[in-house]
């Protein structure tokens, strides 16, 4: 990472343009994570950055900066990539906990999800929905349980910020794919932050890495991202992330950004940044309707 071009080494970016030249469509096989070595995100997020993997593999071990990854969500990328140090954080305090207690003691944690695995039934499901846990592995449990039972993995709170969404199809809160121990490991080597991204890209130096994949807002237009999204994550808060990103680049940091495709986000980063369109399936989506192929960009700087 030593000759710097605009923000972003040299190195980085021919590898990162190599890898974008090529369709990235295939999700990375996850039936069998120890033959690949991967370490899989252990949560089903809106959003998730899994099928974008082979790029977090394939550009491992490029940068002895600092990993930043702002809007962490299920972390696909930074379990791709396995950065030496990072620094990871999300506005939603309960899944940076989450990662928290796993960090600390990803045994107790597992220990109470396998409870929850055996007694899973509707009533258990709602009780545990209800409960207001203390201690640190058994919110972290009721929070990956409930993400693995609740209706289409979609994390969903009501005006006073608790977690409501119904019962799904779902019926494990354990999985074969399931390595806890291999996730505590990844996550002693960062640093967590519940909190607004600005905070965290502000603190990128030269030489650092920022993956930031915000929710998707776009101006002016209803494309079926925006419909839940706009509330929690408005056309300003796009505009902040842009600047942020900009003000990061101008430090020598290296930016990865994630977007829709889109000619408000097109319009809004062309100036500073370079766009590559990808087409990603997603399986998560709110309205009917809204399911389907997606088109996105990676944006690099
Ligand atoms: C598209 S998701 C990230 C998905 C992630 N890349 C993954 O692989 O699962 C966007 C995330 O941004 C978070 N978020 C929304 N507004 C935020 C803000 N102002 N600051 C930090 N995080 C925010 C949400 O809680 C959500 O987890």
């Amino acid at each position: 990472m030593s000759h710097q071009i605009g923000g972003m080494s040299v190195h980085l970016k021919n590898q990162l343009e190599r890898i974008l030249a090529v369709p990235l469509r295939t999700p990375v096989d996850v039936s069998n994570p120890a033959d690949t070595g991967l370490v899989l995100p252990f949560l089903k997020w809106a959003g998730g950055k899994r099928w974008l993997m082979p790029l977090a593999t394939e550009l491992r071990g490029s940068g002895s900066g600092l990993y930043i990854e702002p809007f962490l969500g299920s972390g696909a990328m930074f379990f791709g990539l396995h950065p030496a140090r990072a620094l990871l954080s999300d506005c939603n305090v309960e899944l940076i906990e989450t990662y928290k207690a796993i960090a600390d003691d990803w045994q107790a944690v597992h220990a109470h999800l396998r409870r929850h695995d055996r007694l899973h039934s509707k009533a258990h499901y709602y009780s545990v929905r209800d409960q207001r846990p203390r201690n640190a592995a058994t919110r972290a449990a009721r929070f990956i349980y409930l993400n693995r039972t609740c209706w289409n993995g979609l994390y969903r709170v009501n005006r006073q910020g608790v977690f409501n969404t119904p019962i799904g199809t779902k019926t494990r809160a354990i999985l074969a794919t399931d390595d806890f121990e291999a996730v505590a490991n990844l996550l002693r080597r960062a640093h967590l932050v519940a909190g607004d991204f600005e905070t965290q890209i502000d603190a990128a130096n030269e030489g650092d890495l920022i993956f930031a994949d915000p929710p998707y807002t776009v101006r002016h237009q209803y494309n079926g991202f925006v419909k839940y999204n706009e509330q929690l994550f408005s056309w300003a808060d796009q505009e902040r992330l842009c600047a942020a990103l900009a003000r990061a680049k101008d430090r020598g940091a290296n930016v990865i950004c994630t977007n829709a495709d889109h000619w408000s986000i097109r319009e809004l980063y062309e100036r500073d940044f370079k766009i590559f369109p990808l087409e990603r399936y997603s399986s998560i989506a709110g309205a009917g309707g809204t399911r389907g192929r997606y088109a996105e960009v990676v944006i690099i700087g």
